[in-house]
């Protein structure tokens, strides 16, 4: 498996691939073991979501029509984002915007019976406020191009997103990751917009994405218990072959490494903030009793997490660098 850019590049770092009798009959065993911790997790999440409106955080008094029904086009100049800020939310709703590639995985991989369905359906329509507030946001303030934010909606969407098929533990562990990579995406990207109705907006989205991140995070220390060596396996995989959603959104290597280079997400920040609590709070390093095959996945996971680190340190280095040259510069022009 080669995985050229954990947090970007091309979608060559599937995880393995399963598929056949045996599996299907153990995915339904899982599903079925599972399902008490799902319905748990099912009532926990209901008490603590809160309802909120995404209508009520956009500045809609902000708004105005464009050209088509004789109001002024787009121009760069009616942004008040910086062109980083632009960028982050872009990827951040054309990620959101997939939601129906999204969809289809979860309901592939859970099934819409019992509390499993009951939570697809729920999460969905979550996620589904995610993206139309940030639109919402983004037209009434002008703060990026509609034409190309459009078009580049339809191409991701065209794309589709394709986990490869991944069997059950493994997406529950993608999406543990994903949700909680997601959540300091969000929360980052408000910081960097400054302008507080984005970053309140932001905000309450990432306050989804936390609790998204906690159910499957529930569901994972679950399957620890119940499997311990294929989710330890499961858990190595998904912490190798990491890439975010939106990686099939036009330009994604371009913009991640803008979006690195701010520290909006990076990989100093993926690994401290997304993959190290999550591996924390299950315990990986302290679990007993693993059989070979565990001691196998968990022995490659703890030498992907140094490499990680390695490569970390070296990209915030290397931006520190950068960023006194900079300075010098302008210094020295000054
Ligand atoms: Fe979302
Ligand atoms: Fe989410």
């Amino acid at each position: 498996m080669t995985c050229r850019g954990r947090l970007g590049g091309p979608r060559d770092c599937r995880g393995p691939q399963k598929g056949g009798t045996t599996d299907l009959v153990d995915n339904t065993q899982l599903l079925k073991e599972l399902e008490p911790v799902v319905a748990q997790n099912l009532d926990r999440h209901f008490a603590a979501a809160k309802e909120w409106m995404p209508h009520e955080y956009v500045p809609w008094s902000d708004g105005r029509n464009f050209a088509l029904l004789d109001g002024e086009p787009w121009t760069v100049e009616q942004s008040t984002l910086s062109a980083v800020a632009r960028t982050a939310l872009e990827v951040n709703l054309l990620t959101e915007d997939n939601l129906p590639s999204y969809h289809r995985e979860v309901d592939r991989a859970f099934g819409r019976e019992s509390a499993w369905g009951v939570w697809v359906n729920r999460w969905t329509a979550e996620e589904g406020r995610h993206a139309f507030c940030i639109r919402d946001y983004l037209l009434v303030t002008r703060g990026v191009d509609p034409e190309e934010l459009e078009r580049a909606r339809m191409e991701t969407m065209q794309t589709g997103f394709d986990s490869g098929d991944k069997p059950l533990l493994h997406v529950c562990a993608y999406v543990s990751f994903q949700e909680l990579a997601t959540r300091v995406s969000h929360r980052n990207t408000g910081k960097v917009t400054e302008d507080p109705v984005a970053e309140r907006l932001l905000t309450r989205v990432a306050k989804d994405e936390n609790l998204h991140m906690i159910f499957y995070r529930n569901l994972v220390q679950a399957a620890l218990e119940l499997q311990p060596n294929e989710t330890m396996r499961a858990i190595t995989d998904e912490v190798v072959g990491f890439e975010m959603p939106g990686a099939i959104i036009p330009g994604f290597t371009r913009k991640s490494v803008q979006i690195a280079k701010a520290g909006i997400y990076d990989l100093r920040i993926h690994h401290d903030d997304v993959v190290m609590p999550l591996l924390r709070q299950w315990r990986i390093f302290e679990l007993e009793g693993l059989d070979a095959e565990g001691e196998k996945a968990r022995q490659e996971l703890a030498t992907a997490l140094e490499a990680l680190d390695a490569t970390a340190s070296r990209f915030v280095e290397q931006r520190a660098e950068a960023e006194a040259k900079r300075a010098a510069r302008a210094a020295s022009r000054a």
